[in-house]
């Protein structure tokens, strides 16, 4: 299949623009759906959302609400009441250590997370073991960037409450086989509480939550084409049931009294306090419906082809050293130069009108392991075609001329 690259047009600003895009991994571009949709929003019916009884606040509840199911069918979660709404990745995340992992972790027990875990799945984590006084135990990675299963048995105890790792690593784009840690840890035991960091995951591959039974799965809208600043943490019914609330304020409780104890919501509500991110959310919707409506078999068509020209490319340039080039992994190509410093070779390639990221992409633990400070990340998305490739390609070859 050739590299089919309608989906440009899609996207004003990769139209309007010189820039060869490689840094989706960081943050997708919009596409016009979604940009249009907060104009329609603010342009047509905006409104507060569960507190009006008037047109707009109701129309709007509606497009609100209709998006958990949105999101529900889109990580074909059992029900919908399991969809929460945070800013982020990094906030739902927080929301689990703060209202599970607070009630349910003890002095002396242990978690488990990865080598290669983003930062957002770490730090809130070492905050509350600093607290309680778990232990943080971490899978290690081989030095393909894969995971090293085979190092989990060693690690999973009689105290190990929760298992939280990344589907696919932002900083290498390395897939890893969430399913198996997942059943490694129930089989042995069964009450480990899982947490899968699905960010990249859903970019790239559909995701079904029910059939990987994890307990909490979270991503974020900003990298699958839709906005920022809204993000989802989904947690089975039973669990989210059991939690305390996340933030406390309008819209989460039943009844506030001086007198009587204040009470709350059921879940999602009691986890949305505030005003939330209204047009956001909307928004996220026309980016699944975006999404859906191009289907992950296309999309990982075209991405496949793009990954297969870019690694190759990549490998033909001396002296460039790729970082999780496997084969099980997602469209993101990231690699060190031993002729240069990632960071000047980017500069170079700004000049270009190349766009990539470089330094440790907020995975700190895993460029500590591998002994580097960064590397350079190219990542596609469905906007990008060869010419996108090629000029990084022209970019490195003259950063090259230039710095070695
Ligand atoms: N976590 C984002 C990245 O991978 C920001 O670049």
């Amino acid at each position: 299949m050739t590299v089919q690259s309608d989906w440009r047009k899609d996207f004003p600003i990769i139209e309007n623009s010189d820039i060869a895009y490689l840094d989706t991994a960081s943050s997708a571009q919009k596409s016009l759906c979604v940009i249009e949709a907060f104009k329609d929003l603010y342009e047509t019916e905006y409104a507060n959302i569960h507190r009006g009884l008037y047109r707009f606040s109701q129309n709007t509840t509606q497009a609100y609400e209709a998006v958990r199911q949105k999101v529900k069918d889109f990580i074909n979660a059992p029900h919908v009441d399991e969809v929460v709404f945070t800013r982020n990745t990094t906030e739902a995340i927080n929301l689990v250590a703060s209202s599970w992992g607070k009630n349910n972790l003890q002095t002396g027990d242990e978690i488990i997370l990865t080598q290669m875990e983003h930062h957002a799945n770490i730090v809130p984590w070492q905050l509350l073991a600093k607290e309680i006084g778990f232990i943080i135990k971490v899978i290690p990675v081989l030095d393909d960037a894969t995971l090293d299963y085979d190092a989990l048995p060693a690690l999973l105890s009689e105290k190990t409450k929760f298992v939280g790792l990344v589907y696919i690593s932002n900083a290498t784009g390395v897939v890893n086989d969430v399913k198996r840690v997942i059943k490694e840890a129930k089989a042995f035991n069964n009450d480990i509480v899982t947490l899968i960091d699905g960010t990249q995951a859903v970019v790239h591959n559909s995701v079904d939550v029910s059939a990987l039974g994890c307990e909490f799965f979270t991503f974020t809208g900003h990298k699958i084409y839709g906005p920022n600043g809204i993000g989802i943490l989904w947690g089975r019914g039973a669990l989210l049931d059991e939690m305390t609330p996340y933030q406390g304020g309008g819209d989460m409780i039943e009844t506030v009294s001086f007198k009587s104890s204040t009470t709350f919501k059921t879940a999602p509500a009691k986890f949305e306090a505030g005003t939330p991110a209204i047009a956001e959310v909307i928004a996220l919707g026309v980016a699944i419906d975006y999404m859906t409506r191009i289907g992950f078999d296309a999309i990982m068509s075209h991405e496949n082809e793009l990954l297969n020209c870019l690694r190759d490319k990549i490998n033909n340039i001396s002296g460039l050293k790729v970082l999780g080039d496997v084969k099980n992994k997602a469209s993101i190509v990231s690699f060190t130069a031993e002729w240069a410093h990632t960071s000047d070779i980017a500069m170079i390639l700004n000049q270009c009108d190349v766009a990539v990221r470089t330094g440790h992409h907020c995975c700190m633990p895993l460029m500590e392991h591998f002994n580097i400070d960064g590397t350079i990340r190219a990542s596609l998305g469905l906007y990008n075609n060869k010419a996108d490739i090629d000029k990084l390609v022209i970019g490195l070859n003259k950063a090259k001329e230039m710095l070695s």
